[in-house]
């Protein structure tokens, strides 16, 4: 085929592309690796050599008329780019860029897990401010100015906070503090609800203690708390049982040690057999055979009194546990401190 032929062929079919992926076929067809046009240059040595010039300076002329009129077209139809260089922007045969997916925090985990093995027994979720009175933080819960028992507790206070003139520091206990535990949940809520009840409550606390592998200022509790009826010791232990055993499995060993707690009577420290060792003893329960993991007891008379409950009708039991230590021996961590220094390979584990 001649080029004038060509040509002339050109300028009706131009006329009918009417769409991008039509274009991009008369783009290729012509101007293509194998097209028409690297044909008709292919074919220039063929000429004989006073007419070779000639010859390749009309397919030049040819290929930009080509070239302007693919322009032209790609204007008309109102593509901008056309459709090869959209397709070269977007390789869909590339590796995707993959999300990275994180994870829960071991503690955050932890309390999800002690919280639905609750909620199952019918307890329900509440929580309390970091900034606690004095009076829910002691006092409300039987630890008067001058117990002894403040003195692990006695800690972050707060200067003022603005507190207004009607709230709770015109009672006896007038200055703020970090809550040194879940324990003024108990207040608050039995304040706020009559019996029956059955709350869990996570939360952080705070303790002037110095930091080390075991210790730390700021740490997490869940406390527990039910009220009702004829709520007995026994419901206390068949609660912490079920409890136990969904988290560390179920060939657990339980003990209750008696302990003081001013705010419950008769108080218990709860010990599960160790579940490195199973009770033989090792390094982590120090030969003992057996790990603390949380005190209880039956809600002291005067805590209820201080609700304004009447203490001769109803009976409950409270108990509160560390979730660090929870979750330490759960997944056989050995330094509290890795659970607040967010270093992502620790983090990663989980
Ligand atoms: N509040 C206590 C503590 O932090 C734990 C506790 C809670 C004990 C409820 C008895 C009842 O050590």
């Amino acid at each position: 085929m001649d080029i004038e032929s060509i040509a002339g062929q050109i300028d009706s079919e131009i006329q009918n592309v009417n769409s991008a992926q039509k274009l991009e076929a008369f783009r290729l067809k012509y101007l293509g690796r194998k097209g028409v046009l690297a044909e008709l240059t292919a074919g220039i040595p063929t000429f004989p050599p006073e007419q070779r010039a000639d010859f390749g300076r009309k397919v030049n002329a040819l290929k930009n008329r080509i070239n302007s009129l693919v322009q032209e077209k790609q204007g008309s139809l109102g593509g901008g780019e056309s459709e090869s260089a959209t397709a070269a922007a977007c390789d869909i045969t590339m590796p995707g860029i993959a999300e990275e997916l994180g994870s829960l925090h071991p503690i955050t985990a932890t309390i999800k897990e002690i919280c639905s093995i609750f909620e199952r027994m019918g307890f329900a979720v509440v929580e309390g401010p970091e900034i606690e009175s004095e009076f829910n933080n002691f006092t409300g819960l039987n630890i008067p100015l001058e117990h002894p028992s403040r003195d692990a507790f006695d800690t972050f206070y707060l200067k003022d906070h603005g507190a207004s003139a009607n709230d709770e520091r015109r009672t006896t206990n007038d200055r703020f503090l970090l809550r040194s535990h879940t324990s003024p949940v108990q207040v608050r809520v039995m304040k706020a609800r009559k019996p029956p009840l059955a709350v869990i409550v996570p939360g952080r606390v705070y303790r002037p203690d110095a930091v080390d592998a075991s210790h730390s200022f700021m740490f997490h509790q869940v406390e527990g708390l039910m009220v009702d009826e004829g709520i007995r010791f026994s419901d206390l232990k068949g609660v912490l049982e079920v409890f136990a055993k969904a988290v560390f499995g179920k060939g657990l060993k339980l003990r209750f040690r008696p302990h003081f707690f001013p705010f419950t009577e008769p108080s218990a420290e709860m010990d599960i057999s160790c579940i490195i060792c199973g009770g033989s003893g090792c390094s982590v329960c120090g030969r003992k055979g057996w790990l603390e993991i949380l005190g209880s007891g039956m809600v002291h008379p005067n805590v209820f009194k201080q609700a304004g409950y009447d203490a001769k009708k109803y009976s409950g039991f409270a108990f509160g546990m560390g979730i660090e230590r929870i979750a330490m021996l759960k997944y056989g961590i050995d330094d509290i401190r890795l659970f607040f220094q967010n270093d992502l390979r620790f983090l990663k584990q989980f």
